[in-house]
C-alpha cells in the first residue's frame, strides 16, 4: 500500500504531528513511520493504528512527504542513507533544530525541502513555528508542509535562512524563557510568605492569562503593560526595578547568545 506521509523518526515531535494530523482528518492508512527502537514503534502503532518498520528505506519509497524527525546530530546520515530511494517529487520536511536547508537538499541530493522550528508547545497543539523552503519547493509543496505543522499550532514564513536562527533564539528557546519567569515569578511569590501550590498556581494562570491577552489584543505589548501600570502604584515599583537593573539588555543579549549557539550548530552538524 503506498504511503504518502512518511515520517523518520518516532519521538515527541513526530508524535505531536501525527496527533494533530489524524485530529484533523489524514487516515492512519496514509502514515508510516520508521525508528529504529521496538518500543517506539509500538508506542506510535498502539497509539495511532499507523503502520511502522525499521527499516528507513522502506518507509520512504512511496511517500511524497518524507519529514524528518530525528535529532540534529543524525539528521546527516538519515538523509544520505535514503537519498536514493526517495521519490523525484518527494518533498524533504525537516524539524531538526539548527540543520540547514540547503545541507539537507543536497544531503537528499536535490529534492526541494521545507526547513521547519516548531517549539515545545507543539507537543501541546500550541506549538508556532517558522518555516523556511528551499527555491526549488512548489507552492503546493509548501502549502503541504505548512499544513503539516499547522496541525500542531501557529505558523509564519520566512524567506531568509539566516532568520531561522533569530526564530530558534526567539520561539524555539522561547518556551524555557517563559518557564524561568513562572519559576522566578512563583519562587518570589514563596520568599515574601505564600505556600509553593499558591504561588504556581498564581505564576502559571498570570503566565496564560497574560499571553492570552497579548495574542488577542490590538494593543501592543507595551500599551498592555502601560495600562496595567499606574502611576505611584505597585506595578510601576517592580518595573521602575527591572529597569534599572537593565533587564532589557540583559534579554537581547541572552537571546543574542542562543542565535549565536543555533548557528554554531549548525555548522558543527552541516556541511559536507
Ligand atoms: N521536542 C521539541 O520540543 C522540539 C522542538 C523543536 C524542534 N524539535 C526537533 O525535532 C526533532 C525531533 O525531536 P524530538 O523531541 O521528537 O526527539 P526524540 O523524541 O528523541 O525523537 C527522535 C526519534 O528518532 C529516532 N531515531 C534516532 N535515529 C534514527 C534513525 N537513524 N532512523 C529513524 N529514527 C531514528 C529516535 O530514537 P532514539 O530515541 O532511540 O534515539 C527517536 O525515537 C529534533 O531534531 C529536534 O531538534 C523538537
Amino acid at each position: 500500500m503506498p504511503f504518502s506521509l512518511c515520517f523518520i523518526g518516532g519521538g515527541n515531535m513526530a508524535r505531536s504531528l501525527i496527533g494533530g494530523l489524524l485530529a484533523r482528518g489524514t487516515t492512519a492508512d496514509d502514515i508510516i513511520v520508521a525508528d529504529p527502537f521496538e518500543s517506539a514503534r509500538q508506542a506510535v502503532a498502539e497509539q495511532f493504528g499507523v503502520r511502522t518498520t525499521a527499516d528507513n528505506i522502506e518507509a520512504v519509497r512511496t511517500a511524497r512527504t518524507v519529514i524528518l524527525a530525528v535529532k540534529p546530530q543524525e539528521m546527516r546520515n538519515v538523509t544520505i542513507a535514503i537519498a536514493d530511494s526517495l521519490a523525484p517529487e518527494c518533498l524533504i520536511v525537516s524539524v531538526a533544530a539548527g540543520i540547514k536547508a540547503s545541507d539537507i537538499r543536497r544531503w537528499a541530493k536535490d529534492r526541494a525541502v521545507v526547513r521547519c522550528m516548531p517549539n515545545r508547545p507543539a507537543l501541546q497543539g500550541s506549538g508556532m513555528t517558522a518555516l523556511y523552503a528551499t527555491q526549488d519547493a512548489r507552492s503546493d509543496a509548501r502549502a503541504r508542509a505548512e499544513a503539516i505543522l499547522k496541525a500542531v499550532g501557529s505558523t509564519l514564513w520566512v524567506t531568509e535562512e539566516s532568520h531561522m536562527d533569530v526564530v530558534t533564539a526567539v520561539s524555539g528557546s522561547g518556551p524555557a524563557y517563559f518557564f524561568l519567569l513562572i519559576e522566578m515569578l512563583e519562587q518570589a511569590g514563596v520568599q515574601l510568605g505564600l505556600t509553593r501550590e499558591v504561588a504556581h498556581q498564581l505564576a502559571v494562570e498570570t503566565a496564560y492569562g497574560s499571553g492570552l491577552m497579548a495574542r488577542e489584543a490590538s494593543e501592543s505589548p507595551a500599551t498592555l503593560r502601560e495600562q496595567v501600570t499606574s502611576k505611584g502604584g505597585t506595578t510601576e515599583a517592580a518595573l521602575k526595578h527591572l529597569e534599572a537593573h537593565n533587564v532589557r539588555a540583559i534579554f537581547a543579549d541572552a537571546v543574542a547568545a542562543a542565535a549565536r549557539r543555533s548557528s554554531e550548530l549548525a555548522q558543527q552538524f552541516g556541511t559536507p
